[in-house]
This record gives structure tokens, sequence and C-alpha cells, in this order.
């Protein structure tokens, strides 16, 4: 039998591909012989997944640097691969950025940069992205978070963008999906030696508290949210679109909170 898990000919995107979790996801379908390509701001970074992605085994890949709140950009780069390559079978959307502050401590240009990064980023991908889709068959993963569901403190940026992106999962579910088409959102717990994490659980004693919160005890691994993205991606999934999936160790069942508790123990019970 065929493993479910082959990608060999298929073309997969990583939208903000080039650190953390989701350069995990695109190395890890370069590991199946897919063909990847990465898109992030810094020229730099695409660079060097790019030769990454090669070592582990892409059948090729490719990357553009370009910044999610320019449409434009966006769609011209995506349009540029689709006519080297051809239509896209998965597509993982996980630009985004984070950082703790209280919402009097954050100017609205602060509020906005997170809302435009990490929902209109999202939504810009969307557009860019469905002309060229594979139909039937295509897999969209858009990666969210705890903050979705969640609300912590410092994060209200964050818990308003990624809630947002939960719901474009949804609405596209339905707008899409008698095209053969499917989007889901993976929820990612706390995962180890990401940026996410060194930005929201900066102190030994905050990473240990984050740890304990967590119901299976640990942090998960760039690998944990990867081997989601190849189910998801794969025909095993075939029956599964505009869900909300958390990948978290059980997380969300209430530990996430924790985290909340340990921000707030750090910018309001410190002061
Ligand atoms: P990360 O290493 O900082 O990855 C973010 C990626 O997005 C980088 O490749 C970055 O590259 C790119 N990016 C950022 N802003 C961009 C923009 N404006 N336009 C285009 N690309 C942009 O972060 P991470 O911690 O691994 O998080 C990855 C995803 O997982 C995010 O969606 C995050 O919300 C989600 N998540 C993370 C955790 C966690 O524990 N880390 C938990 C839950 C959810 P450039 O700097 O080159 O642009
Ligand atoms: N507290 C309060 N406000 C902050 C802040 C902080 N810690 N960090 C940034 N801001 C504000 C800035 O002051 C600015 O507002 P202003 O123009 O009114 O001063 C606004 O956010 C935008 O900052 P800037 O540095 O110009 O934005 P950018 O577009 O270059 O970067 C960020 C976007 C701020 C999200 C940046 O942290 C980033 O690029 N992050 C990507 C990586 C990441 O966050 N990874 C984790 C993913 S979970």
């Amino acid at each position: 039998m065929n493993s479910p898990f082959d990608f060999q000919n298929k073309n997969v995107l990583v939208v903000g591909g080039t650190s953390g979790i989701n350069r995990g996801i695109a190395e890890t379908f370069a590991k199946t012989g897919a063909r990847v390509a990465v898109v992030s701001r810094s020229q730099e970074k695409v660079d060097d997944t790019i030769q990454s992605l090669k070592k582990c085994g892409a059948a090729d890949a490719k990357g553009f640097a370009a910044d999610v709140r320019q449409p434009e950009a966006i769609k011209n780069g995506i349009a540029e691969l689709h006519k080297a390559w051809g239509d896209f079978a998965v597509v993982v959307s996980g630009a985004a950025g984070n950082f703790p502050a209280l919402a009097m401590g954050m100017s609205p240009n602060g509020f906005r940069a997170v809302i435009e990064i990490d929902l209109l980023g999202t939504f810009h991908v969307m557009q860019a992205v469905y002309p060229f889709l594979q139909k039937p068959g295509a897999s969209i993963i858009n990666i969210s978070a705890p903050q979705a569901l969640i609300p912590m403190v410092g994060q209200s940026h964050v818990c308003a963008a990624k809630a947002g992106v939960d719901m474009i999962t949804r609405s596209l579910c339905l707008e899409w999906g008698s095209e053969g088409v499917r989007i889901n959102s993976i929820i990612p717990g706390p995962i180890d030696n990401t940026e996410g994490m060194k930005r929201l659980a900066p102190t030994e004693a905050m990473r240990a508290a984050v740890i304990k919160s967590v119901p299976l005890q640990r942090m998960g691994s760039t690998n944990d949210i990867a081997n989601a993205c190849l189910f998801l991606a794969s025909d095993l999934a075939s029956y599964i679109t505009g869900a909300i999936i958390p990948v978290d160790g059980g997380w969300a069942q209430g530990g996430a909170g924790m985290m909340g508790a340990g921000l707030a123990e750090f910018f309001i019970h410190a002061k």
C-alpha cells in the first residue's frame, strides 16, 4: 500500500515558513519528497530555509520575501510559484507576530500590527492562493493559537486576531467546500524552542509553570504540529474541514489559562 503521507509530485506552500513551527512543517513535507515553497519578510531566512528543504529531500524548493501585510506582493509571489510548479495541494498559513503587552500598554499601531499580520495577513494569503489551488483535493491549514479560544492578560491583540483567523477558516469551509477544498485550523499548544514561547514565557519560572499546566506535562515539539499537518493534508483526513484542532497536550481544556495567570503575575501583580 502506498503511504498516505507520500507527497511526492505535490506542491506545498508554507507562508511564514522560515522559522519555528512553520519551518518544522515545511521541512517535514520536504522529507516526504514534496516540492515546498516558503514565504517570509527576510530574504536571508528564505534562502537559508530553501537550502535546508533541499537537504531534507524536497523534490524542489523555492521561496520569496514578502510581508503578508502587502497583498500585492503576496499575490505576485504566489502567482510566480504557480507559474513554475502548477496548482498547490497544501497551503499552510502561519505568519504571525506577538509581544506581550497590556491593552493600555500598547499604541493603536501596536494592536494594528498584530491584527494586520495575523488576521489580514491570513485573508491576503487565502485570496492569493485560491485561484491556484488543486480543485478538488487541496488542503489549507491555518495556524491559530490558544488565544483564539482563551482570553489571556497581555494578549488582547493576539486573542482578537487569532479568533478572527479561526472564523476565516470556518467561513471559507462553507465557501470552498463544494469545490473539494478543505480548510482547517491547528491550535498549537506551547511549543518548545520557539520565538512564541520565548516571548510568552521568558523566565525559567514561567516555563516551568507552563509545563505544569499542560495535562501531558510537557511542551510540544515542532514535529507534533508538523505531524498533525501531514495528517490533515492526507487523504486520511478527506472528510475533515472547518475544524479547529488543538494539538496541545490537552492545554486548551483549561491549562492554557495558566499562561494567562502567569502573564497576569508578570504584568499586573508584579507592579
Ligand atoms: P516564529 O519562529 O517567529 O515564526 C513566524 C514566522 O512568520 C517566521 O518565518 C517569520 O519570518 C514570519 N513572519 C512574521 N511576520 C511576518 C510578516 N509580516 N509577513 C510574512 N512573514 C512573517 O514563530 P513561532 O513561535 O514558531 O510561531 C509560528 C506560528 O505558530 C504562529 O502563527 C504562532 O501564532 C503559532 N503559535 C505558536 C505557538 C508557540 O508555542 N510558539 C503556540 C501557538 C501558536 P520573518 O521574520 O522573516 O518575516
Ligand atoms: N509592547 C508594546 N508595544 C509594542 C511592543 C511591546 N513589547 N513591541 C512592539 N510594539 C509596538 C511598537 O511600538 C509599534 O507601535 P508604534 O509605531 O505606535 O510605536 C508597533 O508595535 C509595531 O512595531 P514595529 O516594530 O514597527 O512592527 P513590525 O511590523 O516591524 O513588527 C511585531 C511586528 C511588533 C509583531 C514584531 O514583534 C515581529 O516582527 N514579530 C514577528 C515574530 C514573532 O512575533 N514571533 C512570535 C509568533 S507567535
